[in-house]
């Protein structure tokens, strides 16, 4: 059966590195307040680039990792909360940066989950034979709907984008998939667009920023990551020991300790990269994955996983070997 293996990966933060000194001169907090309850101590922030611009140059990495050209894409998704625009779909400006003519191209919005979900509809493309060569990119320009005056937030997000290229393969890729959603419990953590206004209304417009019942997401992503997990690991028929690394979606070093407790695991093998970075929505992933990769952390024939959780509510993983 063909599968979807990954052969590129990039990732890219701006280079505006922001400690959390700096936001104890905005809100009401404290360097160590954040360390110890997030474990994030630096995170980057965009001066200027938006998420299309963040997106395009991992991808760029991507594709030159793995010897394709633009023009050989046949699908491009970029996996955002935060688009540049909503049309044309920031992955339709990549498609047109990179030159990629021969591709289709859309965005997803599923929250943090964004890239898990990507991951999958290009896993299924790819495993159909409707698609050869598929980018997926997370990407987010997270600060630019945070609200500054809230604490409970604003010490949280960073900026950054990550992308894989995946491609056919009858040896090795994704080996279980996995997505969830409740959308019932959509008012834990929203950020509005725009309300209807039009001749017959005249709604005023709430302020497009985050905002979080942050315990409750806390409780609910340690729940989401756990089934998650358990549910590849069964699908992908393999047990936690075959697992070289989970690279889970970096939103608190507590979530990620809190589910490798639960599950009695090794909490090394979590890993980890929120200390510098913060959390950058449906970007963390590739972002970690990449980062991993650089330091040679992942060889030929591991087997990873990788899951996240986020907004709608959302949640997901994929089994992966490499
Ligand atoms: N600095 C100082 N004090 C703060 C800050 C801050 N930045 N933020 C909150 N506090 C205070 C609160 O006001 C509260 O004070 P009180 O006891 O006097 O009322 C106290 O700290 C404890 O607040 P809690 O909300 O209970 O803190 P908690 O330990 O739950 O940590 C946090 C908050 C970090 C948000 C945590 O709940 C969390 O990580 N939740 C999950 C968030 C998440 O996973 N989001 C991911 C999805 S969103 C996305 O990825 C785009």
């Amino acid at each position: 059966m063909i599968k979807a293996a990954i052969t590129g990966w990039g990732g890219y933060v701006p280079n505006n590195q922001v400690n959390n000194h700096f936001l104890t001169t905005i809100v009401d907090t404290s360097d160590d307040w954040i360390k110890t309850r997030t474990g994030i101590k630096t995170r980057y922030i965009s001066t200027g680039e938006n998420t299309s611009q963040l997106a395009l140059k991992a991808a760029a990495q991507a594709l030159k990792q793995s010897n394709l050209e633009a023009a050989d894409l046949d699908l491009i998704i970029v996996a955002t909360v935060t688009p540049d625009s909503f049309t044309p779909a920031t992955a339709c400006l990549v498609q047109a940066e990179l030159g990629a003519s021969k591709a289709f191209a859309f965005d997803v919005t599923a929250g943090c989950s964004g890239f898990i979900y990507g991951l999958n509809i290009a896993a299924s493309f790819i495993e159909n034979g409707k698609v050869k060569n598929a980018l997926v990119i997370g990407a987010e320009v997270l600060t630019k709907v945070t609200d500054w005056t809230d604490r409970n937030t604003c010490v949280l997000f960073g900026d950054g984008a990550g992308a894989v290229v995946l491609q056919p393969s009858y040896y090795k890729g994704i080996l279980a998939s996995y997505c969830g959603s409740a959308g019932d419990k959509e008012g834990l953590l929203t950020i509005p667009a725009v309300p209807v206004r039009n001749p017959f209304v005249s709604e005023q417009p709430a302020a497009s920023v985050i905002s979080m019942q942050g315990q409750k997401v806390f409780k609910f992503a340690v729940k989401a990551m756990r089934k998650s997990i358990d549910k590849v690991l069964e699908d992908g028929n393999c047990k936690f020991a075959d697992i070289k690394y989970v690279i889970p979606h970096q939103a608190n070093t507590r979530i990620i300790d809190f589910v490798a407790r639960k599950m009695r695991v090794d909490k090394q093998k979590f890993y980890r990269n929120i200390e510098s970075l913060g959390n950058t929505s449906a970007a963390t992933i590739p972002l970690a994955f990449n980062e991993m990769l650089s330091q040679g952390l992942l060889n030929k024939g591991d087997k990873i996983i990788m899951v996240g959780f986020g907004g709608g509510l959302t949640w997901g993983a994929v089994l992966v070997e490499l």
